[in-house]
């Protein structure tokens, strides 16, 4: 998109935390490529609070409201002013809205996870291949995806700076209050979905070792629990896991942590290799402004005596960059990155769902994917199944 094309209007679909707070600034650096025309929410008041930001941040004046209490989502979509949604609703409604907006005409880039469920997710993506793919695109926003301080990582691993990777840590302990912002969403104080927060805020992590570990995850065994009554279904999980190539590691997730302390000591993804290993933590640069920051130590010397580090340090800026990828895409100038492919997104969700479920039995996470948990329902179970994805 070399040249201005404020003529490639969008919406926003849900008016959530994350809308104001991630896509509406993304959207502000962005407003060389795009406009934003309109905002929908089921109630009107949440619809027309959001318009209000989006008119102080993107410097917009009266934009359209779409509500279920006035003119609905059929209205918004009927419009031809508007090529692209933005959809940041609760995680169950997002697949009918999905749906709505394809069969509208509509490029969709929808909020992680791809669904509630490997089924659903299944079913999300066969429709969207059968009847879409090749005219609309559809992408998963999955921010830590498209981070370019977990891509870094990730490349400086197939660069082969630590040498063949032999294991992987990822730790994530969170202290989530019953004051959080995030609980009291009301859709995720009582969530309708599987793993509440594990499965909302766990596929990000599970995302980071998709981009950054340089063989697909194939298997996991693991434990999950409910510590705080409050985080129901469950809120911590212990695993561990095989990739394809044979390197193990461990993936764990907790939001039932009794300090932020906890966290701040032991959060952070390690890999190592057989010539060194890496490090990749959250910091902040000497602005304030949120990085991510992969320390890779090089080992040498016969008995590995010599250790050589680099620091990379990389601008938080996940939004921005799955955003701009996707109206980049629209426009058919595709950076080739692959961001926000539904089937990539799917993992992460196998990824949580085999952690909630396993209870100490190993998970295939292909068969998984391969639809044997879809249960059989008035349309055939076998419809569901995605067929193998040809090789590259
Ligand atoms: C640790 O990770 C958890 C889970 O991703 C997150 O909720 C929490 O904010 C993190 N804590 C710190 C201090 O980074």
């Amino acid at each position: 998109m070399a040249s201005h094309n404020p003529s490639l209007g969008i919406a926003i679909l849900g008016a959530g935390l994350f809308a104001k707070e991630a896509h509406l600034p993304a959207l502000a650096d962005l407003r060389d490529f795009t406009v934003l025309r309109a905002v929908y929410s089921r109630s009107k008041k949440s619809a027309a609070e959001l318009a209000k930001d989006a008119e102080s941040i993107l410097g917009l004046k009266d934009l359209a409201i779409y509500s279920e209490d006035s003119e609905g989502l059929d209205v918004l979509l009927a419009r031809s002013d508007i090529k692209a949604v933005i959809v940041a609703l609760p995680i169950t409604a997002q697949p009918d809205v999905i749906r709505k907006a394809l069969a509208a005409g509509k490029h969709v880039l929808s909020e992680k996870p791809v669904a509630a469920t490997v089924a659903d997710a299944h079913k999300l993506i066969a429709d969207y291949e059968a009847s879409y793919k090749g005219k609309l695109i559809w992408r998963v926003a999955e921010n830590f995806e498209a981070e370019p301080g977990y891509r870094a990582a990730g490349k400086a691993i197939r660069d082969g700076k630590i040498g063949k990777v032999i294991g992987f840590g990822l730790r994530g302990i969170g202290k989530l209050d019953q004051s959080s912002k995030w609980y009291k969403t009301p859709w995720r104080t009582i969530p309708d979905y599987q793993g509440g927060f594990l499965l909302d805020g766990g596929v990000h992590s599970a995302a980071v070792l998709r981009v950054v570990l340089p063989s697909p995850l194939t298997h996991l065994s693991g434990f999950a629990s409910l510590n705080k009554d409050y985080l129901a279904p469950q809120d911590t999980i212990f695993s561990i896991l095989k990739c394809a190539d044979g390197t193990q590691g461990s993936f764990d997730l907790s939001f039932a942590s009794p300090a932020n302390s906890l966290g701040e000591k032991v959060n952070g993804t390690f890999v190592s290799g057989e010539k060194g290993w890496l490090q990749i933590e959250n910091a902040k640069n000497d602005a304030g402004k949120g990085i991510i920051r992969t320390t890779i130590h090089k080992v040498s010397g016969t008995e590995g005596e010599h250790e050589e580090t680099e620091v990379i340090d990389v601008l938080g800026s996940g939004v921005r960059s799955e955003i701009q990828s996707f109206l980049f895409a629209i426009v058919g100038e595709d950076d080739g990155l692959g961001l926000g492919e539904p089937r990539e997104a799917l993992k992460d969700v196998a990824v949580i769902q085999a952690a909630l479920n396993s209870n100490g039995n190993l998970v295939e996470l292909a068969s998984l994917l391969e639809c044997h948990s879809v249960q059989p329902g008035p349309q055939s179970k076998l419809q569901y199944c995605l067929p193998p994805r040809k090789a590259d």
